[in-house]
């Protein structure tokens, strides 16, 4: 989704920065492209561009928790034992230090990866992390969403009627989504 925006983006004649964690898509014409390979790097990397940017969109999926430790060995099997427990750390939020750690004040776009009770977890997550903007996607629906070219979103305002957005091509989704960033960075150009 991040690179059809980000394309979406460049066709509207906006500057773009996408930062991206590993795929197998080809970054899209005309982006900054800044490569990354886990939380800690993406969180630096929003970091060190976010000031003084007009619109930041947050879709990446980004992991939750890493490990606490990581092996610099092949962890080898414990004899008598048929379990392994891996201790897990949270990561860094990065939308959600946006604007209390990074001090940023453009528009702010959230994702929301949903698989149940969708409203109520993505008004309570624009409210949580101050975005202007939450789009929400049900993941349990097969064939949208996480490694498919198509999705359905739901766009969440934090004031208004939320805006539903397909079925469609992810490119349709990321067009249409640009547009309204355009117009909401318009009014608060205004
Ligand atoms: N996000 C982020 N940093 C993280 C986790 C998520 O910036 N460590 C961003 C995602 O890019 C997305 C939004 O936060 O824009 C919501 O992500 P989601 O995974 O739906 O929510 P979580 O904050 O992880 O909450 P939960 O998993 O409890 O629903």
């Amino acid at each position: 989704m991040g690179y059809a925006i980000a394309e979406a983006a460049v066709k509207h004649g906006m500057e773009v920065v996408l930062i991206s964690g590993p795929t197998n898509l080809r970054p899209p014409e005309g982006v900054e492209f800044v490569p990354v390979e886990s939380t800690r790097q993406m969180y630096d990397a929003v970091a060190g561009r976010i000031s003084g940017v007009e619109a930041a969109i947050f879709c990446a999926a980004v992991a939750d928790y890493r490990p606490v430790r990581v092996a610099d060995q092949k962890i080898k099997k414990t004899p008598g034992s048929n379990r392994l427990t891996l201790e897990l750390e949270e990561t860094e939020d990065i939308l959600g230090s946006a604007r209390d750690v990074m001090g940023y004040q453009g528009l702010l776009v959230g994702f929301a990866a949903e698989t149940q009770n969708v409203a109520e977890n993505a008004r309570s997550k624009l409210a949580r992390k101050k975005c202007d903007l939450i789009v929400a996607n049900d993941v349990s629906q097969e064939g949208m969403g996480f490694d498919s070219d198509r999705n359905e979103v739901t766009v969440y305002f934090a004031s208004g009627d939320p805006q539903p957005i397909g079925p469609a091509t992810k490119a349709a989704i990321g067009e249409k989504l640009v547009e309204i960033v355009a117009s909401l960075v318009q009014g608060a150009r205004a």
